[in-house]
């Protein structure tokens, strides 16, 4: 972010506002999906990985040992060093944030726990994609649809959220339909 530093705890805006970091639980941390959720967000000025979660096989491993070989070697070793802990509230070390990248299988009665215990929850997985209190979100095509948290927490009843993305097919062709619905005379 251009104008932003970071510091250990915080980051400092363009403006000279210091904002806590963001603390971040990756669940399905150690698959292809959660490994790149790892990338992206440990480095992010505005996160901070605090735990990563994922089945048995990993759990009570550093993370930089359960990650696949080689794919562990990129990581840093403050991610690196943590445990993986299994997926549940009471493990993952109280987050600001959820990000799952679980097998969509097992996804939605965990993602459902963690909303339940008031985590807002950020979710690659379908489990929860046709739900419709759900937002199927493409921030740059519909990021109105988060107006739909209202309504999920007042029927589901808690306090946290569960929000979806569109698998990535889906995703890519989403922009190109924006675009051709943002032209004025479409050929
Ligand atoms: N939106 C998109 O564009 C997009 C793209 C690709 C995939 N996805 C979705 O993202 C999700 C992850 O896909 P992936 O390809 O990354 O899968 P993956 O490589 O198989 O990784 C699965 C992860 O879930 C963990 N896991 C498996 N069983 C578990 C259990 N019973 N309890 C707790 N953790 C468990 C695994 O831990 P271990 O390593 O310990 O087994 C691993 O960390 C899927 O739902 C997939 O459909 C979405």
């Amino acid at each position: 972010m251009e104008g932003e530093t970071t510091s250990s705890n915080s980051h400092s805006t363009s403006l000279g506002v210091e904002l806590a970091l963001r603390r971040v639980a990756v669940l399905g941390a150690t698959g292809m999906m959660g490994q790149t959720f790892v990338r992206l967000l440990e480095h992010h000025p505005w996160f901070q990985v605090t735990a990563v979660s994922a089945s048995d096989r990993s759990v009570g491993r550093p993370y930089s040992e359960a990650v696949p070989s080689s794919n562990g070697t990129g990581v840093s070793s403050i991610v690196g060093n943590l445990p993986v802990v299994v997926p549940t509230p009471q493990a993952v070390n109280d987050p600001d944030i959820v990000f799952s990248a679980l097998p969509a299988d097992i996804a939605g009665p965990i993602e459902e726990k963690f909303a339940r215990e008031g985590f807002p929850v950020f979710s690659n997985a379908s489990s929860h994609r046709m739900d419709p209190d759900v937002p199927l979100l493409n921030p740059e095509v519909n990021s109105s649809h988060g107006g739909l948290l209202d309504q999920q927490r007042k029927r589901k009843k808690w306090d946290g959220c569960i929000v979806t993305n569109p698998n990535c097919t889906t995703a890519t062709l989403l922009h190109l339909c924006k675009l051709y619905q943002e032209q004025d005379t479409p050929e």
